[in-house]
């Protein structure tokens, strides 16, 4: 059995089927499900937030699990206005822009973990998010998508995902916020408390 969890070390979350012969040689299969534990694995949470939301939740993730933050914020600020923001994100992502962004990340290297925590806009993440992840080598490191969203997910955690093709991942959740009036999401901890849980921490 050791040797079999030493085999499936790496895998974010992995059933294993292990044939048990006992001394009649009749065989009983046991299933098991196991997620590879994170904890105290060197953990960052880089962020995007526009209007507060993922902000509160990123910083409460890496409260959770110790981490360290970055925020991802684009050079050219975007308008503090609703609208206008809308207009503007949308431009920038049917233009497939790749925004620069401030600042750098340092020491990416010491990272096994990376949370990537955005707000869906358009569908998707904002486009310094994939500023940002073009920028790193994250091969190799555990990526793990995280949204928050006025109705739901679309394509943002699988984008995420699609992203960063040589990083291994955990399942991401997306908060949805719209039974809330857009906000609070102070009461959402619980659910993100049992799925940090689920993911290994
Ligand atoms: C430019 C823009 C586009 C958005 N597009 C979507 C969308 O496609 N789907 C959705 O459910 N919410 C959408 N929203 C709502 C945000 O995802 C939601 O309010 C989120 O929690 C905001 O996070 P923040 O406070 O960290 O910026 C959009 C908001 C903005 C400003």
């Amino acid at each position: 059995m050791a040797a079999m969890l030493l085999a499936v070390a790496g895998l974010s979350a992995c059933t294993v089927k292990a044939k048990q012969v006992s001394n009649e040689t009749s065989e009983t299969e046991t299933t098991m499900n196991e997620v590879m534990s994170l904890k105290g694995k060197k953990t960052l949470v880089a962020y995007f937030s526009w209007s507060g939301n993922t902000k509160e939740a990123a910083q409460y993730i890496a409260q959770k699990v110790g981490a360290d933050e970055f925020e991802i914020i684009r050079e050219k600020p975007y308008p503090t206005e609703y609208t206008p923001c809308t207009e503007d994100a949308k431009a920038e992502k049917d233009a497939g822009e790749r925004p620069a962004i401030k600042g750098k990340v340092e020491n990416m290297a010491q990272y096994d973990v990376v949370f990537v925590c955005v707000p869906v806009w358009w569908y998707t993440a904002p486009m310094p998010v994939y500023t940002f992840l073009e920028q790193y080598d994250l091969k190799g490191k555990t990526v793990i998508p995280f949204c928050t969203a006025y109705s739901g997910p679309s394509s943002t955690l699988k984008d995420i995902v699609k992203a960063t093709p040589e990083s291994d991942h955990r399942d991401g959740i997306c908060i949805v916020t719209k039974e809330m009036g857009g906000k609070d999401m102070a009461s959402k901890h619980g659910r993100i408390d049992k799925w940090l849980n689920e993911i290994g921490f």
